[in-house]
């Protein structure tokens, strides 16, 4: 026999169909305790959407380290021989919770590895570079990409106003608008950390690092129509083909390989390499390879498992540390807050977030929704005469670099090779063969058509005139072919005349 149904104290209740009322046909009564916790409870099923990335979809696995690469780093998750439990997470950047997996867009590929020294997260996209390299800018450029507050509509003029007033979007930008903002399947696209990171080795050597995950399922695309006709056929389609496969034994896998710079190295290099707008070219530091990520084992509870998931730049391990990226040391701070507004102050003490491989000591308490507490003997406070925990410098030190001192509200110090156009120009003239060009002049034709602001249409064709000389007359005419197909028809006589 099925067990009774309780409240959420545990008192069994009468009916699952009917409220309590003065007669089979009068008045629900207030102290129907029942239905009253039903409906309360529902009422509070929602939590905030994350700000950005609200649509997504993840699952569990394990990383297994399958080369050496301690001479650079002295973390116990990259140390050889070790496998360790881990979450992965996709996502759209600006759609809503609702929206179609395949609308045009980045993708978010985060990663948390339950490690022994506590949670590493890596938390990137399908991009190696970003739309800017100050956090400062980071609210205006999502509202931007966001909806008008008016209409509730999106927009192609604010998006292109604010890309074509920030020059340092176009490497971005670019990508977006090539084929890896229309991934085949969160299955089939690569991933990158996109920031430099420091890496320590056991010797206290410093290096700067860039991740990159490359699928093994290989990193294809869907072209625009097939897109489109998804988006309106399956919202979740993304989301289902990454349970499906795993559901079917089909483990997805992804390689991770960094790019190692010597710490001096940074101080002398030709851009800076700090700047989330630049990739490091290969040649310079080609990729070694660190081991393996594969997706076994889906979410029990989506809500508990996925949408309660907080990953975090500020999520590091003793080995790895940020670098002076304006960017990276801004999420540090930003994550953990949106956390505390989204999912709660205690939010890392939900079994999702909690270390699954390391334990928690210290001297926090309180708080809503506290879950875990110390022993009544415990001590609350440091330093104490109690045994209560003590820290670790020589074990848990943080990374650091040379700064020089002062305050100052600046760019970045130019470099001899600091362009923001030089990079995107290179991965459209070099890496994009004809069909993605054509693919991506067909994209922006269709983009400069959506502006319908005239000055922003003209920074529109600057900026891709920039970014490579050919691609911008090519846009300007693929635009005024469409301009005159779309026209109404002219009378005869002026037919003539036009040929004349
Ligand atoms: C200073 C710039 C940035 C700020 C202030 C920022 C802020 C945020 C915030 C507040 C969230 C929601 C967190 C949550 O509620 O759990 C988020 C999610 C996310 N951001 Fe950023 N972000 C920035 C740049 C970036 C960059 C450069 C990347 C990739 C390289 C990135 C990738 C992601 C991803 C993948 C998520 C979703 C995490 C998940 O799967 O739960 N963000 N961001």
């Amino acid at each position: 026999m099925a067990e009774h149904t309780t409240t959420q104290t545990g008192t069994p209740v009468a009916s699952d169909a009917h409220s309590l009322t003065v007669g089979a046909d009068g008045a629900t009564v207030l102290h129907d305790r029942y239905l009253v916790e039903k409906l309360a409870q529902f009422n509070r099923e929602r939590i905030p959407e994350r700000i950005v990335h609200a649509k997504g979809g993840g699952a569990f696995g394990t990383f297994e380290v399958t080369a050496d690469v301690s001479a650079y780093t002295r973390a116990a998750v990259f140390q050889p021989g070790s496998t360790v439990e881990t979450l992965a997470r996709f996502s759209s950047v600006a759609g809503e919770q609702g929206s179609p997996d395949t609308w045009r867009d980045v993708r978010g590929f985060s990663v948390k590895f339950y490690t022994t020294e506590g949670n590493y997260d890596i938390v990137g996209n399908n991009t190696p570079v970003f739309f800017i390299r100050d956090a400062i800018k980071f609210p205006d450029f999502i509202h931007s990409q966001k909806r008008l507050p008016g209409s509730g509509l999106r927009d192609a003029d604010m998006q292109w106003d604010f890309w074509t007033l920030s020059p340092e979007s176009a490497h971005q930008v670019t990508y977006l608008m090539g084929d890896r903002g229309l991934p085949k399947s969160w299955r089939e696209m690569q991933g990158y950390g996109s920031h430099t990171y420091e890496w320590i080795n056991a010797a206290g050597e410093k290096f700067w690092v860039k991740y990159h995950f490359r699928s093994q399922q290989g990193d294809l695309h869907l072209d625009a129509e097939t897109a489109e006709a998804i988006a309106g056929a399956d919202a979740d389609y993304y989301r289902r083909d990454l349970h499906d496969a795993i559901e079917a034994g089909n483990h997805p896998a992804w390689d991770l390989h960094v790019q190692v710079m010597p710490y001096d190295d940074a101080k002398q290099y030709r851009f800076n390499p700090f700047d989330l707008t630049k990739v490091w070219p290969h040649a310079d530091y080609p990729l070694i390879k660190v081991g393996t990520l594969t997706l076994n084992r889906n979410p029990q509870n989506f809500f508990a498992e996925i949408e309660q998931a907080a990953f975090s730049p500020a999520n590091t391990v003793p080995g790895i540390a940020i670098s002076p990226d304006k960017m990276l040391m801004a999420r540090v701070f930003s994550y953990p807050d949106a956390q505390r507004y989204r999912v709660g102050t205690n939010y890392n003490q939900i079994p999702v977030n909690a270390p699954h491989a390391a334990s928690v000591h210290n001297y926090s308490q309180d708080g809503a929704q506290r879950h875990h507490y110390n022993a009544p003997s415990a001590p609350v406070y440091a330093p104490n005469s109690f045994g209560g925990p003590v820290a670790d410098a020589e074990r848990a030190a943080e990374g650091g670099w040379e700064s020089d001192g002062e305050l100052v509200r600046t760019a970045y110090t130019l470099r001899s090779d600091d362009s923001d156009f030089g990079q995107p120009g290179t991965l459209y003239r070099e890496v994009y063969d004809d069909a993605a060009k054509a693919r991506l002049l067909t994209t922006l034709a269709g983009q400069a058509s959506a502006i319908t602001i005239d000055e922003i249409r003209e920074r529109f064709f600057q900026y891709w005139t920039n970014v490579d000389g050919g691609l911008g007359t090519a846009l300007r005419a693929a635009y005024a072919a469409g301009v005159n197909a779309d026209a109404p028809q002219q009378p005869e006589a002026d037919d003539d005349d036009a040929a004349a």
